[in-house]
């Protein structure tokens, strides 16, 4: 085929692979047949933590993380967006363990196992992965369009831990949640280095001194496991 013809077919066909590796009926391998089966039959949260944990990966402490879905199960969000997914665990979780959810929409640098999560989404569900800098206006309007016109039930922010990112994310994606909705930060708690000057290697970021000003701003609650631990935490805004 000449080199021009094949330049414009390129895009064309980059497209309809990525559709098909996205559909139903692409060859999957059958682990994840299995396992995306299982995740379906399953309710107990700890189960579905440790799927979150051994097909994906996820950086959260138990409690908190169980805490957050336990306030979602009563929220029973149908649109959720997580920034910052890294590996997917988190995203997994959401979309197995809320199972009201219809559209869940995570924004990363780079959305690893990306076509896992879209494989995994439940009957119903779909799974949007968006590759990118969440701190633009092109993302935003990415993320709206993912939503079909829907309002975001329930807002996960865990991407850029600097102060400027975290605000930056904040302030473009809080006024896509409804009224009634909710807007989680993960990592309020600062880590070892910033506090005690000990680099553990856990990094926690800026995220803390953010939370403080939000905290004096809105409806708020936290789920800590230790004040003492070294970063994690999540903090909950109630959106009134
Ligand atoms: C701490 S990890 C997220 C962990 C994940 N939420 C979980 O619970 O397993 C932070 C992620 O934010 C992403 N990130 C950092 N800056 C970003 C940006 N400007 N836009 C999009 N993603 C970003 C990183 O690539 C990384 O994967």
């Amino acid at each position: 085929m000449p080199m021009r013809l094949r330049q414009v077919l390129r895009p064309y066909y980059q497209h309809l692979q990525r559709r098909w590796r996205e559909s139903a009926w692409s060859s999957k391998p059958c682990a994840w047949q299995d396992a995306r089966q299982r995740a379906h039959g399953e309710t107990r949260f700890d189960a579905l933590l440790t799927m979150a944990s051994s097909e994906f990966g996820i950086t959260q402490v138990p409690s908190e993380i169980e805490a957050l879905v336990a306030r979602l199960r009563e929220l029973k969000p149908r649109t959720i967006v997580e920034i910052g997914t890294h590996k997917g665990g988190n995203s997994f979780l959401f979309c197995h363990a809320v199972t009201t959810a219809t559209r869940v929409v995570g924004v990363d640098l780079c959305v690893q196992n990306a076509d896992k999560l879209i494989h995994f989404a439940r009957d119903g569900q779909r799974y949007f992965a968006l590759h990118g800098d969440s701190q633009t206006e092109v993302m935003k309007q990415r993320v709206r369009t993912c939503l079909g016109g829907e309002q975001v039930d329930f807002l996960f922010i865990d991407g850029d831990h600097r102060y400027a990112g975290v605000k930056a994310d904040f302030e473009l994606y809080a006024p896509l949640v409804r009224s009634g909705g909710m807007i989680a930060l993960h990592d309020i708690v600062s880590d070892h280095r910033t506090r005690y000057g000990r680099d553990t290697g856990c990094y926690a970021g800026e995220v803390h001194r953010y939370w403080a000003e939000l905290k004096q701003r809105y409806a708020c609650s936290e789920f800590i496991s230790d004040p003492e631990q070294d970063g994690f935490g999540i903090g909950v805004i109630d959106v009134r």
